[in-house]
């Protein structure tokens, strides 16, 4: 493919509420964000991908947009963005926003409309249905119907996600237009781009016709007829030639349902986006992304076969997203490594196995800390709505009450959402007020002073593997090479070589708790990265549990 600037891009996403609280109201915000500016400066990171900080009444976090043109004031002040824009700048980071276009907020403007005036024209900026009747068993992605019943009227609006998120209807191009220029009005702001949310949603098939259930609510995934539907491309193509194509911007879409065939349209040299992340790995665990007790066993071969599948087939047309953690995901230590969540050898070789994938690494706050899943006695203890509508919905399909919290501990999007822990001091250094959700228990064992002073830390490793990417002789090849996967012996062992025509560089990524004995293709010349001793001769590497082992080979 041909270079980009975003191929070497190393971005870390921020959750504005819970990153770092400059005034003490217990909310993450603008202004605590450039307060940390250097922290993730000296991280190495290059763009920050910030979680929405628009209007909201915050139903999901900030995914509920009331107003696109206005900052939810507890984030802070469009003169605040600037000036993070700015400062950023400055220090070489980039900044993407995050555009959440499927849906707003029922607090929105134009819904409150529709509302009020069945006749006024935002009543065709949604999808509105009339009768008396439920129209179809179509299940959200939060549970329950999606839809929901207009007030002292015999009509039901549509929502893919929480009934505070309204679908917008694409298929009125008024919206469209609208949203076109927002979204243009965003990238003169002075921003690199967007992260794209829930994107393949916005084309619905219009039959709206009941399918067979697949639960003992009644009711079936929406993702069968919301998600990825015939008709999309149309929607897609105008969006990417009315907006990120009239700028030199990246995109990185949140698109579920895209199947391998189709990467092509969405991220080949005239794709409608530059990236989309592939949720198949992260999903390795579970029936489908809204089932969390649908749970499934996996090994590290499945984690292996999923993302090496993945790199292959995006390699074939262009470049790959990686993430292993994501605010919507569990901690990758304790999702991944189950019980060596704490092991910090572990934890390093999980961190540089995804990172050295061919594509753009993203890091979600606190990962570079190795931070793990935050354990909860009880639902009340839960904020996501997810999580609370899984622990429901597992109940009514027959889990007992201790399996349900189970499942939602093990996946519950709060994990990844708890206050990052700056200091080992009251409330991990994250607010000098009450945390708006509680910090983990964690925090004096996981914390980021500590660890930019300990050279051993995982912060560290983080650091050293973006200077090798970024920095290095091996740049070139760890960025630019191919991927190759590699054969091994032990399936706890996930291999792969990065190759371009001067160089290749062999990748050992040890889960096994014994020593494994594995073979090169050729002789090393030369250690890119090893974690433990590097012991090898001639063609056979000998890897101590949980190493990692990369060099270039001749
Ligand atoms: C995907 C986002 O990542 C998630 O946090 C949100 O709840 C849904 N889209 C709905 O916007
Ligand atoms: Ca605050």
């Amino acid at each position: 493919m041909q270079k980009k600037w975003w191929q070497e891009e190393i971005v870390y996403q921020i959750y504005p509420k819970s990153f770092c609280d400059s005034n003490g109201d217990g909310i993450g915000d603008i202004n605590g964000i450039i307060s940390k500016l250097d922290y993730l400066k000296n991280l190495g990171v290059t763009m920050l991908w910030i979680c929405p900080i628009f209007q909201s009444p915050m139903d999901d976090n900030g995914y509920d947009i009331s107003n696109y043109f206005a900052l939810a004031p507890e984030f802070g002040s469009m003169e605040e963005l600037r000036n993070l824009v700015k400062l950023a700048k400055e220090k070489g980071i980039k900044i993407i926003l995050d555009l959440v276009i499927n849906h707003t907020s029922d607090e929105h403007e134009w819904f409150q409309e529709a509302l009020k005036d069945p006749n006024s024209k935002y009543h065709d900026f949604y999808i509105f249905k009339s009768g008396t009747e439920v129209p179809n068993n179509w299940r959200s992605m939060f549970g329950g119907s999606v839809w929901e019943k207009v007030e002292g009227r015999d009509e039901f609006y549509y929502h893919s996600f929480g009934k505070k998120q309204p679908d917008l209807n694409w298929e009125n191009k008024e919206v469209r237009e609208t949203l076109y220029q927002m979204v243009n009005q965003w990238l003169d702001f002075g921003i690199a781009g967007f992260r794209v949310d829930a994107i393949t949603f916005i084309k619905k098939d219009l039959t709206f016709q009941s399918r067979e259930a697949d639960g003992v609510d009644g009711l079936v995934k929406c993702t069968k007829t919301s998600r990825n539907q015939p008709g999309i491309e149309t929607f897609l193509r105008e969006l990417k030639e009315q907006t990120f194509q009239k700028h030199d911007c990246v995109t990185v879409a949140e698109a579920p349902g895209v199947q391998y065939e189709e990467l092509e349209d969405f991220i080949g040299e005239d794709g409608y986006f530059s990236m989309i992340f592939d949720f198949k790995h992260a999903d390795l665990d579970i029936a489908s992304g809204s089932e969390w007790f649908k749970r499934i066993p996996w090994t590290i071969k499945d984690l292996r076969d999923r993302l090496m599948t993945s790199q292959l087939a995006i390699q074939k047309v262009g470049w790959s997203a990686n993430f292993i953690e994501n605010h919507d995901q569990p901690r990758a230590t304790s999702k991944y490594l189950l019980d060596q969540e704490a092991n910090l050898d572990a934890v390093k070789t999980l961190g540089a196995m995804y990172f050295f994938l061919r594509g753009t690494p993203f890091i979600y706050q606190g990962q570079e800390l190795g931070m793990r899943n935050f354990t909860r006695s009880g639902i009340e203890e839960f904020n996501d709505i997810s999580s609370i509508d899984q622990y429901y919905r597992s109940i009514e399909e027959g889990c007992t009450e201790e399996e349900a919290l189970h499942y939602i501990n093990l996946r519950s999007r709060d994990n990844a959402r708890t206050p990052f822990p700056w200091k080992n001091t009251e409330n991990a250094g994250f607010s000098s007020g009450k945390p708006w959700l509680k910090v983990t228990e964690h925090y004096s064992e996981i914390n980021a002073n500590d660890q930019v002073q300990n050279p051993d830390s995982i912060y560290h490793f983080y650091r050293h593997l973006i200077d090798l990417r970024q920095n290095s002789d091996f740049k070139e090849c760890l960025i630019y090479g191919d991927i190759i996967p590699l054969e091994t012996q032990c399936q706890d062992v996930i291999a792969y070589i990065r190759k371009t025509e001067k160089e290749t560089i062999g990748c050992y990524f040890s889960f096994s708790k014994e020593v494994q004995k594995e073979l090169l293709p050729a002789e090393v010349s030369e250690i890119v990265l090893s974690t433990k001793t590097a012991i090898y001769k001639e063609k056979e590497v000998s890897l101590a549990p949980f190493q990692t082992f990369m060099a270039v080979i001749k």
